[in-house]
């Protein structure tokens, strides 16, 4: 299997990985746990993680380069592996990285359903091809107000569907994440509906930026990021990145969404970044990027308005919010 193959790799990580994703990577792996969490971030994550124990990095992957990663610097491995939301292993943002530790996702099969003429069961290294994958480095911005800088590493989801050929009806794709209270312990609360599930619309999972992520800084995704495989939508808000995918679906209606279901009025089933529609609770005009002290603001779209924005034309973005 494909996982064996990683494993086995023998090429060295700086030959493969690009220069500041290697070195931000360095960075944590050279660094004591007590000093991790004050030289990785500050303020909202601050403190936190000079408790956790370091950590052996995953297993190396070899993704082809893109040209239209943002330059800005990087989010430190450590933060983005430390500070996580993954709700079915709790709801602080250390115990994904705590609780999931021991989480299996090898073997892993991804049920495609639906609407479309090739549906069955894959295994997630079949349907995610080694010699395609490629490295992109996304802007990340969390609905609560936070952000990061993200190398991730996958497959644009376009050619996921291509493959999967939609019947002319389907108009949108729902995601599942595993269901599984004994793997999952978070799912023994009844803090979200389970399974956590996800949708978008056809047009939106086709866009070029849409990307099933396998891995972040070079190497497969640790469990706390959504191993083995997850969504990563950039536009939008961090919880339409649905992690640990089983299932993802053709449909013709749209599909129901685990925080819509859980707060209707806060949460919509589009939430595109948008400084200029607050949630209910806070305003989203500005984020505190996980690293920097002073608040930045909010970009409509998240920064990518030239290639989203035209999908959204003639829609009024506070009501489908
Ligand atoms: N997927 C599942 N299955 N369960 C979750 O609780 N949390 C979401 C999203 N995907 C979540 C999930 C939220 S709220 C965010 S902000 C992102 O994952 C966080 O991704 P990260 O931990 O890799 O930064």
């Amino acid at each position: 299997m494909l996982i064996k193959n990683l494993a086995t790799s023998h090429v060295g990580e700086n030959e493969v990985t690009p220069e500041r994703v290697f070195k931000a990577r360095r960075r944590f792996l050279n660094m004591g746990a007590a000093t991790i969490g004050g030289a990785a971030i500050s303020g909202i994550a601050g403190g936190l993680l000079g408790a956790l124990p370091a950590r052996a990095a995953g297993a190396s992957l070899n993704p082809g380069k893109w040209s239209g990663s943002t330059d800005e610097p990087l989010t430190e491995f450590e933060a983005a592996t430390s500070y996580n939301n993954f709700y079915e292993f709790g709801t602080s943002k250390e115990g994904p990285r705590l609780n999931a530790e021991n989480f299996v996702t090898s073997p892993w099969t991804v049920e495609i359903a639906g609407l479309a003429k090739n549906t069955g069961v894959f295994d997630v290294w079949d349907l995610i091809k080694k010699d395609q994958l490629q490295e992109r480095i996304y802007r990340h911005r969390c609905v609560e107000g936070w952000s990061m800088v993200i190398p991730w590493v996958g497959v644009p989801l376009v050619e996921i569907i291509k493959r999967m050929e939609p019947a002319s009806n389907a108009k949108y794709v729902a995601f599942q994440t595993l269901h599984d209270p004994e793997r999952m312990p978070g799912q023994q609360r009844s803090v979200l509906q389970w399974p956590y599930v996800e949708g978008l619309r056809l047009d939106e999972a086709m866009n070029s930026l849409t990307m099933l992520a396998v891995g972040i800084y070079g190497q497969e995704l640790p469990p706390q990021n959504g191993a083995p495989m997850r969504l990563v939508v950039p536009w939008k808000y961090g919880f339409k990145g649905i992690k640990s995918i089983v299932k993802i679906e053709f449909t013709e209606k749209q599909p129901p969404t685990s925080w819509n279901i859980s707060a209707p009025t806060e949460y919509g089933f589009y939430s595109n970044v948008n400084p200029n529609v607050s949630h209910p609770r806070w305003s989203q005009a500005k984020e505190r990027r996980i690293g920097e002290f002073l608040r930045r603001k909010t970009l409509m779209f998240n920064g990518y308005a030239d290639e989203v924005a035209s999908m959204y034309s003639g829609m009024d973005l506070e009501k489908f919010f």
